[in-house]
């Protein structure tokens, strides 16, 4: 794998600093893309502190211009895309402005069909590719107040769905990868919002725990290796059992 290059998108944070690590620890040089330019720049610092190669960039995902140019930064042809950035607006469905919605579906959808734009004709040129969109458990139940970013997140099944075909004859595999329940800043912050309270999660997550964000870049790092090449267009729940 040494040679190859990924970007992780959201990679200053939660779950996107994990799978940036993790790829990194297995080889591949990273490219950390995030709307926080000082949080990428960390995650990398600390990957490149272990040895392995890595580069932060600011990058807004809504952007398309953004993430071309933040593409052509990378030294190397981008084969792994993993598009992990999202947030979670959350409040009752009837106070939603079309600017909300907009946003919401623009952040967590628009942004994994412009960063797929942005990297695949040099998959299709290299004639391999792997790209892994991190979806939301939240599709199988559709929790109350978050109507914008769960219709965005099953759009990023029905994306990744589509591109497997499409684009499964040029060697490139397309999956999602929907966490349930992971402790990030993310999962806090709704705590904060009175969600929910995490700790309480435990009890009804099968495995007994909450997830951690290195569960979700396991999956990932399988995903993007050559031995996971027939398995495309699928969505790999990590979920500690919480959806089955
Ligand atoms: N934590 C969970 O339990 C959970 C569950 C389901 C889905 N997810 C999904 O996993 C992904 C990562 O979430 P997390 O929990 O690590 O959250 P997090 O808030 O810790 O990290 C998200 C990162 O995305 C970045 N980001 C936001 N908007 C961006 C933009 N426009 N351009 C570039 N970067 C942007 C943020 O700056 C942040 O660094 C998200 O897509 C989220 O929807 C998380």
């Amino acid at each position: 794998m040494n040679s190859r290059v990924a970007i992780v998108t959201g990679g200053g944070s939660g779950i996107g600093a994990a799978i940036a690590r993790r790829l990194a620890a297995d080889g591949l040089a990273v490219a950390v893309f995030d709307l926080n330019g000082a949080t990428a720049e960390e995650t990398a610092a600390s990957i490149a502190a272990g040895g392995d190669k890595s580069l932060g960039l600011a990058v807004d995902v809504t952007d398309a211009a953004a993430i071309q140019a933040g593409v052509e930064c990378v030294r190397g042809r981008p084969v792994i895309l993993v598009n992990n950035a999202g947030m979670t607006p959350h409040g009752p469905f009837l106070e939603i402005t079309t600017d909300m919605w907009n946003r919401s579906l623009e952040i967590n959808l628009t942004s994994a069909f412009h960063c797929c734009q942005a990297v695949l004709p040099g998959m299709i040129e290299e004639g391999w590719g792997r790209i892994v969109n991190i979806s939301s458990s939240s599709i199988n139940t559709g929790p109350p107040q978050l109507a914008s970013y769960v219709a965005a997140k099953s759009g990023v099944v029905g994306l990744t769905k589509v591109l497997a075909r499409e684009f499964g004859p040029r060697g490139i595999t397309v999956n999602t990868i929907p966490p349930g329940f992971i402790d990030t800043p993310m999962l806090r912050q709704s705590e904060k919002g009175g969600l929910m309270r995490v700790e309480e999660q435990e009890s009804v997550t099968p495995v007994g725990r909450i997830g951690r964000p290195e569960d979700i870049a396991a999956a990932c790092a399988f995903l993007v290796r050559d031995e996971a090449g027939y398995i495309t267009g699928q969505v790999i729940g990590v979920n500690g059992g919480r959806n089955t």
